[in-house]
């Protein structure tokens, strides 16, 4: 079954924006769908639109085989919701947010203990009774994804959910709502970070201008913008022979530039770990292994240079 059918969205707002311009997708049941693209591409509209937020100008939506437009209420218990910036009492402790949205959404019977659950859940164990102005901006959203777990939904909608963290505070991110999928909640995330995309999503459509691509495997997408060779830029501290040797010897390693030890080669899984590996064995220290360009870097030459179609 797919829990999103969208079928020739659009949306145009009152000035005239078409912030989304005919999109059509599905995201299967269990699924990690990414919608990646850049600022004011017209992610959040289409997540407005799936939440029932705002009307879309043209196009169906289905979610679980219902159509919104006339049953969006069948349906919305079985969908979470995660903000870009989750909202709660600042003065009120977080377990009493909890509560106080639990009460709001409807949450049958005691919930006390689903409550004490989520907590745990979303790593914010010893924290409950910390007020959320308190909380890190990591713990605020690990709190909303708490949040938008509480009616235990089928499909958790995201937008953005790892902006404004720094890289340990996303790690921790990530791998919550990862681990949410694993337990068989289908994903809808909507981001500009490639990266998130590459670690948590299985399909990716990307989004430019109103406009989203046909979704693939985030695999293939990764191989397309990186192609199929690499550089590694290693900093080593005491590059010698039997190190360069080593190096040489790994399978997907194309050539070696010395002057800055720069290792072209082939963009094939785990190849930075077994050239760290053997660099290593070899009595090499290394002090940093980048890979160029980055999928960052990767990412934004691709959207720079093609339309979405
Ligand atoms: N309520 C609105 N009224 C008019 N224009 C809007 C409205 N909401 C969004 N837009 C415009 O629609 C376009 C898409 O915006 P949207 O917020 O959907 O993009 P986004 O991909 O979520 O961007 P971001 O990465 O910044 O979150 C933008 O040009 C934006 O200015
Ligand atoms: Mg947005």
């Amino acid at each position: 079954m797919n829990v999103i059918e969208v079928l020739e969205l659009t949306k145009r707002y009152k000035k005239g924006v078409i912030a989304v311009d005919s999109a059509s997708f599905t995201v299967e049941q269990g699924a990690a769908f990414g919608l990646l693209g850049p600022i004011g591409s017209g992610k959040s509209s289409i997540i407005h639109m799936l939440l029932n937020f705002t009307k879309p100008t043209a196009g169906s939506i289905k979610l679980f085989d219902r159509d919104i437009a006339t049953d969006f209420h069948e349906v919305q218990s079985k969908i979470g919701y995660v903000p870009e910036r989750p909202g709660f009492y600042g003065n009120f402790s977080a377990e009493k947010n909890l509560r106080i949205f639990a009460n709001l959404y409807g949450v049958p019977g005691e919930y006390d203990e689903r409550i004490a659950k989520l907590f745990i859940l979303a790593g914010l164990e010893g924290k409950e009774t910390d007020r959320v102005h308190a909380y890190s901006l990591g713990d605020r959203k690990r709190l909303g994804i708490a949040a938008a777990m509480l009616n235990e939904p089928e499909l958790l909608i995201l937008d953005e959910p790892s902006a404004g963290l720094d890289p340990q505070g996303r790690r921790d991110v990530l791998a919550l709502i990862h681990e949410l999928n694993v337990h068989d909640v289908a994903l809808f995330l909507a981001t500009n970070n490639v990266k998130s995309i590459a670690e948590i999503c299985e399909v990716v459509a990307l989004m430019k201008s109103g406009r989203v691509a046909s979704p693939i495997t985030t695999k293939s997408f990764i191989d397309n913008i990186r192609g199929t060779g690499l550089q590694l830029e290693a900093d080593l501290a005491n590059m010698n022979e039997r190190v360069l040797q080593a190096i040489k010897s790994v399978k997907g390693v194309r050539s070696i530039q010395c002057e800055r030890l720069k290792i072209n080669v082939d963009n094939i899984p785990n190849i930075n770990e077994d050239v760290n590996y053997v660099i290593t064995r070899a009595g090499g220290r290394l002090r940093s292994l980048r890979e160029s360009p980055s999928l960052e870097e990767a990412y934004v030459r691709m959207m720079g240079e093609e339309s979405v179609e």
